[in-house]
């Protein structure tokens, strides 16, 4: 039997987005049509990367609206949700283009389609981008997504019915890792493993325990919410007293891994999986890497087992992504992105917040409102209110342990998207401020987060 049974990602299902959230949130139909009616009359600016809003304002003013609202909204405010960030124009370019028409099933010079020529070009540069960038042996760029990337190194590797080890759902484990409402917990036979419950952190002892006792065909190392660096080499060591495959689920630190601000899983991994879409800032998708041995079967396990045509532009933008990941410029924003979350979780703790292992080594942030007297659901609504954008997420303490219906959750937030916008330590500051401000509901934090967003915006020179 599955060992999760919580979801910490149902907190965010639509009908269950506190009030507060909504007033501040809602962009009604009709505020969007309006913003599409002044952008047509004013000839606005395209947002950046969309190559021709003209024809889009003209065509369907609807959507342009919607566009305009969305890119508003996310300049406007403090977006802190770990898994986002802010593509660059090129990357926006490359997916909005006529790549997109092109069908391609298969791989680069093996094609169900004809006409792949240059689009097969495309692929080869991105999957050698991505060897290089990450030292592999062997890359696939096609997986649409972070989950479709486990679902294939699951079906390269395991067989209905095998027993996998993962981090447990309430502790930080992914849909993917087990849950009962995926895929993964419907088809495996998942343990949880869990982190200490004063500490925080990864207990290396208890998951060798658990890989003893039960035997698992592969263990996954990689979560939502686990602030600190992962030892994949005590991981290694686990799978190989136990026979395990391991699979590194790195969806959230790749970008920091690709910019060295982060140990790499790729000597250690039997398979990485990962998000391009996080602190890496390109496109939505997913990466897989293995050694040689695996590169057939995870292929396989990828088209034509789990998919079928790839997408081209995403593929390309993947691409463009890996070469800005690439630059020198890439690698001191990784670190930025680590020297802010550091600095914002002490300025955190300093406001009276409780963080997750004290502190943390990625961009992730974990923390306890409750020190201030509101639970973390009502603390996410009063600072979206503020503009001030964040999750919810599982909080393994020990005293959520012992008490689940009191306070299982906190907020989790990251620095991958204000750093890109170009805030420092400085600026972190500010955000701890804005943050307790909105906690107390100080109407103040409003007006303070979107004047220090502007300052800052995300596409400068982009209406
Ligand atoms: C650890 C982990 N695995 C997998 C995923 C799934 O990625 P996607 O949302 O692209 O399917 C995520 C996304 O948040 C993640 O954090």
């Amino acid at each position: 039997m599955p060992a999760t049974t919580t979801s910490p990602r149902s907190e965010t299902r639509a009908g269950r987005v506190p009030a507060a959230e909504r007033a501040s949130g809602a962009v009604g139909a009709e505020e969007a049509a309006e913003r599409a009616r002044r952008a047509a009359r004013a000839g606005a600016a395209a947002p950046a990367g969309v190559g021709d809003f003209a024809a889009l304002l003209s065509e369907d003013p609807e959507i342009a609206g919607i566009l305009l609202a969305e890119c508003a909204r996310q300049a406007d405010g403090l977006q802190l949700i770990a898994a986002e960030n802010f593509t660059s124009p090129a990357v926006l370019a490359a997916l909005g283009s006529p790549l997109t028409n092109k069908y391609a099933e298969g791989y680069p010079g093996a094609r169900h389609h004809g006409g792949c020529e240059i689009v097969d070009l495309a692929e080869r540069i991105a999957v050698e981008r991505a060897k290089a960038l990450f030292r592999a042996e062997h890359a696939n760029v096609q997986a649409h997504s972070g989950s479709s990337a486990v679902l294939a190194a699951y079906a390269a590797l395991l067989r209905p019915g095998d027993t996998v080890l993962a981090m447990s759902l309430p502790h930080g484990g992914h849909l993917t890792h087990g849950s009962p409402a995926n895929f993964s917990g419907r088809w495996f036979d998942f343990v949880g493993y869990g982190v200490d419950e004063e500490t925080g952190l990864l207990d290396h002892d208890a998951i060798r325990a658990l890989a003893r006792e039960h035997r698992p065909k592969a263990i996954v190392c990689g979560s939502i919410s686990y602030p600190r660096h992962i030892d994949y080499a005590a991981f290694r060591d686990i799978a190989d007293e136990t026979g395990a495959y391991l699979i590194a689920d790195v969806a959230h630190p790749m970008g920091l891994i690709a910019g060295g601000a982060a140990p790499s899983p790729v000597p250690y991994a039997d398979v990485v999986c990962a998000t391009t879409h996080k602190v890496l800032r390109g496109p939505r998708g997913g990466l897989i890497l293995c050694g040689a041995r695996l590169a057939e079967r995870i292929d396989r396990a990828v088209f034509p087992f789990t998919q079928a045509g790839a997408q081209m532009n995403s593929v390309a933008a993947k691409a463009v992504a890996f070469g800005e990941a690439a630059t020198p410029a890439f690698g001191a924003y990784a670190h930025q992105v680590t020297a802010n979350a550091r600095a914002l979780a002490a300025a955190l703790a300093g406001q009276g917040l409780t963080i997750t292992t004290g502190g943390t080594d990625t961009h992730l942030i974990s923390a306890d409102t409750a020190p201030l007297g509101v639970d973390a659901r009502t603390a996410r609504g009063r600072l979206a209110a503020a503009g001030i954008v964040l999750d919810t997420c599982a909080l393994p303490c020990a005293e959520a342990a012992r008490n689940p219906a009191a306070r299982s959750t906190g907020i989790r937030l990251g620095t991958a998207a204000v750093t890109t916008q170009g805030m420092g330590e400085a600026e972190m500051a500010r955000i701890a401020e804005l943050i307790a401000a909105a906690l107390r509901e100080d109407p103040a934090a409003r007006s303070g987060a979107v004047a220090l967003a502007r300052r800052f915006p995300p596409y400068p020179g982009h209406g």
